[in-house]
């Protein structure tokens, strides 16, 4: 679809929505830091190990994922989120610019691959029982960069 600018991607610029936080002119991060308050490290991996619990069982999404063993998944997408809630910069050390869109462009991200990734998320994340808060700032965001992982409206 063609837009003001004549670019032809209707999903153009969402990069920035998925991979980087806002912070004040103070360099604080508006949020607060959610890696701290959520517990860290842990939290991530648990949350993370919980996910691909239910991607490995999911018709639509396990044959997208490349190697037999989920772990090494499981890993890059926990070293990312702790890096996105203010932790550690491992994911970037190791992967580079994150690029998320880029990421997923090999993989075919309909709504209903959206869908399926947020019911697996969804219940990885109440499984955590973070207070109401937290869940609720961190649900925002996974959905959010959830829409902008969308690359086809095609079934
Ligand atoms: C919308 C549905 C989504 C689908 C179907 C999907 C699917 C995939 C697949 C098949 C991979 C390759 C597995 C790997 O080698 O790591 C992947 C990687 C990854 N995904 Fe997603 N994803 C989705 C949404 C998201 C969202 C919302 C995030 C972040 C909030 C995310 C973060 C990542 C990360 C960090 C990687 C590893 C990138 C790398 O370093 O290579 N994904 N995803």
């Amino acid at each position: 679809m063609n837009d003001a600018t004549g670019k032809d991607d209707q999903f153009e610029d969402r990069e920035r929505v998925e991979t980087l936080r806002l912070v004040t002119n103070k360099g604080e991060d508006v949020e607060g830091n959610l890696y701290e308050l959520v517990g860290g490290k842990k939290f991530f991996e648990n949350l993370c190990i919980a996910f691909y619990a239910g991607v490995k069982d999911d018709e639509l999404l396990r044959p997208m994922y490349p190697e037999e063993d989920l772990g090494p998944a499981t890993l890059r997408l926990q070293l990312f989120l702790e890096q996105y809630w203010g932790g550690p910069k491992t994911y970037q050390e190791l992967r580079g610019h994150p690029q998320l869109r880029m990421r997923h462009s090999p993989f075919k991200i309909n709504p209903a691959a959206r869908a399926a990734w947020l019911k697996h998320m969804r219940k990885a994340l109440e499984d955590q029982k973070l207070p109401p808060l937290y869940e609720n700032q961190m649900w925002a965001y996974l959905d959010r960069a959830a829409t902008a992982m969308l690359n086809t409206m095609e079934d």
